[in-house]
């Protein structure tokens, strides 16, 4: 499977860019990102889930530039803060098309949803019922709100990303009855009005199944109702990270929920909602190559690769026991390859990015490394542990660099050091 992005040529370009002139221009680490390849992913998507709708889902990667793209590929966004939201607004993306979601949502996250009149608010807490129809009185329309359902679904994936299951923080259990409380709570509010059930079981999930008992249990639910116009069947579409992975098939999971939910439906004579998905990783992780300088390689039992990023742009390894491929870019020298260990420049033993790697047995500082897969769930992730600045974001696109991100300084970082 390739998980370089579309327009790469593995190891030495993206977007017609070579990725040692990007490294110059911009400095490492760097994000690198192939804007064809988000607008490829999002036409994918539209065109195996027409006549649905696309979410993108955010928190996987935010800019501006990547609102404008995703708005003008046609999609949804899903945000989850009043910050996200507020990158949405500035780059101009329509209200319509937001989804506000939060299993904590602050009084300034709905307010601000409610200014900006997003089309759908998913409500995640029975408390959370009326403090949104106060604040949404006064409005001239209703508020069309979804509810998240925890649908007792096991997708099988990392615990940290297993959102399906009974006996978590997200959504309201079909088990306990605690869904049907708040469906009934909803229906008596007239701010509100209760566009459909949201469902998300977890993320980096590589098979249908899950999916489609979702989805029976949703529209099941829903019948107890008379049916509902929407189901929001939530993301978490896996991608290949290495070569010998596989992502989801999207046509083939969209055939197959679709399929369930019409059986469903007419097994239980309502009419069938549309659907709504919220793919963030799908969309944009293979989109992204993240490029480090080697600043050090030390032999011994393992030969370990030091590189001048690490946990603080990619904490994924640390987080989840993600597993990475990575190469070197710029010179062949002929070297055989051999297993090493790449690690970060963080204060912790943790800080691997990929561990038992092959590399070019020559490979000593000042080479250039380029780790793919990286578009998601690492700008959004980035932290300043150690006091080091975050990378830039840099599009590329027909030849072109620009920046989309620039990098941190020493100075943004003691801007809000105030005392
Ligand atoms: N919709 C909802 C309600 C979500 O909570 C999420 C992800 C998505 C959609 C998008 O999921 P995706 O398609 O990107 O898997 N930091 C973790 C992933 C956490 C995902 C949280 N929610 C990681 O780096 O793997």
């Amino acid at each position: 499977m390739n998980i370089w992005p579309l327009t790469a040529e593995p190891a030495r370009s993206v977007g017609g860019m070579p990725l040692t002139e990007i490294a110059e221009r911009f400095g490492t680490p760097a994000y690198v990102l192939d804007e064809e390849h988000v607008r490829h992913r999002c036409r994918e998507y539209r065109k195996a889930l027409h006549p649905h709708r696309v979410a993108y889902a955010g928190k996987a990667f935010l800019c501006r530039a990547m609102a404008r793209w995703v708005d003008e590929e046609g999609l949804w966004l899903d945000v989850c803060s009043a910050g996200e939201l507020a990158v949405a607004r500035s780059a101009g993306f329509p209200a319509d098309r937001i989804l506000l979601h939060g299993n904590g949502k602050t009084p300034e996250d709905l307010t601000a949803a409610l200014e900006y009149g997003v089309g759908r608010i998913v409500v995640d807490s029975a408390g959370e019922v009326a403090r949104l129809a106060a604040l949404a009185g006064d409005r001239r329309h209703p508020q069309k709100v979804l509810l998240r359902v925890t649908p007792g679904v096991d997708p099988h994936v990392h615990r940290a990303v297993a959102t399906g299951v009974e006996d978590q923080k997200f959504g309201l259990s079909l088990a306990s009855g605690a869904a049907a409380d708040v469906v009934r709570r909803v229906l008596l509010q007239p701010s509100l009005v209760l566009a459909g059930l949201h469902c998300h079981i977890g993320s980096q999930i590589g098979e249908p199944d899950g999916y489609e008992t979702a989805a029976r249990r949703l529209v099941a639910f829903m019948a107890e109702f008379g049916g509902l116009p929407e189901l929001d069947l939530g993301g978490g579409h896996a991608v290949a990270y290495r070569p010998e992975e596989h992502g989801l098939d999207v046509p083939a999971f969209a055939d197959r929920v679709e399929t369930a939910v019409a059986e469903e439906c007419s097994a239980r004579g309502i009419p069938e909602p549309s659907l709504t998905v919220e793919p963030g990783r799908a969309i944009v992780a293979a989109a992204g190559v993240t490029l480090y300088r080697v600043i050090a390689v030390k032999h011994g039992t393992r030969t370990f690769v030091v590189v001048d990023g690490g946990m603080s742009d990619n904490p994924r390894p640390a987080l989840y026991g993600s597993r990475y491929s990575i190469a070197r870019v710029g010179h062949r020298t002929g070297a055989a390859e051999t297993p090493v260990t790449v690690v970060g420049r963080h204060c912790e033993a943790g800080d691997v990015i990929a561990a038992d790697v092959p590399l070019p047995a020559d490979v000593r500082p000042g080479d250039l490394l380029a780790v793919p897969c990286t578009g998601a769930y690492h700008h959004s992730m980035a932290s300043n542990y150690n006091q080091v600045a975050r990378p830039p974001v840099v599009a590329v696109r027909g030849g072109r660099a620009r920046p989309l991100v620039r990098r941190e300084t020493p100075e943004d970082l003691m801007r809000r050091d105030v005392g």
